[in-house]
């Protein structure tokens, strides 16, 4: 998830530039960049403030423009991969959010055509591509169009060249495009943020529709050149709002982003007809992964839960034995290890000392070491071996939501690739593929429900105790639901494995104790279905996760939320997301800072 803006108008773009720039830093802070056709470009490593800096040693001038803000998913976040992109004559430049699958192809194409890349990206190939089509076609618009029709993947892109300096070209594929129409000026932004200081008449793109603008004029066209008519919308949100999509936090934000996240986290990397996982990040180690004998997994906190859940799969699908162990703890046990052992790491900022100290110290003991990772050119990212990213786009909120359902989704693909460089058949492998791509839709349906689960969490809002139970693939849900409770809410919850509740947590349960049973249809449906009996038995109020259909259920529980039907070892996926709703509506009940829990911090770099 990156941010782009592009200005044509009157005013001193740089400004306008720079400003909207500021308002789009929740979707990245890798690096900015701006570009004006009248002067020049201007790139740093790391947000819009170091960019302010330099374009005062650095000023450029002009009325048009284009900029971005970078959340690296091709290439390090280095100033030379900073947007914008241009062609060699420096005249054709690019700010591009999305990911170019045909990349390697068109760049090694363009090579032979005298194309020079200087940057690791995606999207350099973009500019060079409409730089050789306009040499051909000698003009921008058709250039353009005739370009993206040669783009594989998905982009939301804002194209500007040197000698129509006036004129911006903006399209969209599977990446959100708006476009802002005021008064003499005219805007191209990745959502209405960086626009509505200006105008809040929009409109909005859809796949495969291209916009020209200039300060006085704009034409939506398809990709085959014909003219659409579109009406703008009248935006009523304020620029704040705008930001969080509409949503009042972050958090509801990016639980909301679940469906999209997995698309991301799986884009590119599955080949469904040979139930095949194809992980670019593990290219380099492909050979070594066969004769691994164990592995490690390792993360903190919500991290650590998504590891657990990738030791069920991994042992299940790929006969792998698996350990998960806290980061904090690994270095201080004399973990066993050599050539044949893997080292995991999960971690969304990929910056979480205790995971690091853990890969290290894996390192020096002989561990090939792996991450799952979602900042790219963190430095988990650049110290572990190989891995794989998640593409999930900036998380802001500090419980973590959309970044453990795409850990969890990384997993499940890491556990399909491996699986199938051992003894995984083919039919299974097609199967976990094929489940894995349905997984989007199920996820909206559940997300469809967050009304009832509002209602629900308003219901228990007065308690102070909850329990959070689970076998198996949800038995880390368990601990994962009581932690978004915990953290974003003050409550006390605790997540344990259900068959332990005989062992001692059932004497808390009483009519003040409720408990969050997380029980879909699955191989130990039966088991859960005798634990929540024992607690209905002592009066214990439960709300049960279930699988649509499951009418008995609704005999032991007070509150019964559904998930659709899905292979066990993908179920977490769907059972989380109503435990991170719950805990969302139940923190907002009781008035508590959502995005900013008391006491904690997003990415935790001391030990
Ligand atoms: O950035 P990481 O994934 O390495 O962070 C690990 C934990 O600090 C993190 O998951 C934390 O537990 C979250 N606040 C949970 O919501």
């Amino acid at each position: 998830m990156c941010g782009i803006f592009a200005y044509a108008g009157g005013k001193d773009a740089v400004s306008v530039l720079v400003d909207g720039l500021s308002s789009l830093e929740y979707r990245g802070y890798d690096s900015a960049g701006v570009f004006l056709p009248k002067s020049g470009a201007v790139k740093t490593v790391g947000a819009v403030d170091n960019l302010k800096k330099k374009l005062s040693q650095q000023p450029l001038e002009g009325t048009s423009g284009i900029a971005h803000l970078r959340w690296a998913t091709h290439g390090e976040p280095t100033e030379i991969n900073a947007h914008p992109h241009h062609d060699n004559n420096k005249e054709v430049w690019v700010v591009h959010n999305g990911i170019i699958e045909n990349y390697k192809e068109l760049r090694e194409a363009l090579k032979k055509h005298g194309c020079n890349f200087v940057s690791d990206t995606d999207t350099e190939v973009i500019a060079h591509l409409i730089s050789y089509n306009l040499a051909k076609l000698n003009d921008f618009e058709k250039a353009v169009t005739k370009s993206l029709n040669e783009l594989k993947g998905t982009y939301g892109l804002a194209v500007s060249w040197k000698k129509e300096p006036e004129k911006i070209i903006g399209a969209r594929m599977g990446a959100p495009v708006v476009l802002g129409l005021g008064d003499g000026e005219n805007f191209i932004a990745s959502d209405t943020t960086p626009i509505l200081r200006h105008t809040k008449n929009v409109i909005y793109l859809h796949d495969g529709e291209v916009a020209v603008i200039t300060p006085s004029s704009h034409n939506i066209y398809n990709l085959n050149h014909d003219i659409i008519n579109k009406q703008a919308e009248v935006i009523e949100w304020s620029a704040e709002q705008a930001q969080k999509s509409g949503y009042e936090h972050f958090m509801l934000k990016e639980i909301m982003e679940g469906p999209e996240v997995v698309r991301n986290t799986l884009r590119g990397r599955l080949i469904v007809d040979s139930g095949l996982a194809k992980l670019g990040g593990l290219e380099s180690v492909k050979e070594k992964l066969k004769e691994i004998e164990r592995i490690i997994i390792v993360g903190c906190g919500t991290a650590f839960y998504a590891g657990l859940i990738g030791e069920y799969m991994l042992e299940e699908y790929a006969g792998i034995p698996v350990e998960v162990e806290v980061g904090s703890e690994f270095r201080y046990r004399k973990p066993i290890i050599n050539d044949k052992t893997i080292l995991l790491a999960v971690s969304q900022s990929g910056e979480t000392a205790d995971t690091l100290e853990a890969i290290r110290e894996a390192k020096r003991k002989g561990a090939l070491t792996l991450g799952i990772v979602n900042t790219v050119g963190s430095t988990i990212a650049r110290e572990t071996d190989a891995g794989i990213y998640n593409h999930a786009g900036p998380e802001i909120g500090v419980a973590s939501t959309k970044a453990f359902i795409s850990q969890i989704t990384a997993l499940a693909l890491f556990t399909l690739f491996l699986g199938r460089q051992r003894q995984m058949s083919l039919v299974t492998g097609k199967r976990i593929a094929e489940e894995l791509l349905a997984l989007p839709q199920k996820m909206e349906k559940v997300l469809s429900q967050k009304e009832a689960i509002k209602k629900i969490a308003e219901k228990y809002a007065g308690h102070k105790d909850f329990l959070y139970i689970g076998r198996k693939y949800n038995y880390p849900i368990a601990y994962e639901g009581a932690l978004k409770l915990k953290e974003v809410s003050y409550a006390h919850a605790e997540g344990y494995g259900a068959g332990e509740m005989k062992h001692g947590p059932l004497a808390m349960i009483d009519e003040n104790f409720p408990t969050m049973a997380i029980s879909p249809q699955d191989s130990v449906y039966e088991k859960m279905a005798s634990n929540i009996q024992e607690i209905k038995a002592r009066k214990g109020p439960v709300i049960a996760i279930a699988t649509e259909g499951d009418e008995e259920i609704k005999q032991l529980a007070q509150d019964v939320i559904y998930i659709p039907k899905a292979l066990e070892m993908l179920t977490p996926v769907l059972t989380i997301i109503p435990l991170q709703l719950f805990a969302y509506y139940f923190a907002k009940a009781r008035g508590c800072s959502i995005d900013r829990p008391r006491n904690l911090a997003k990415s935790v770099t001391v030990e």
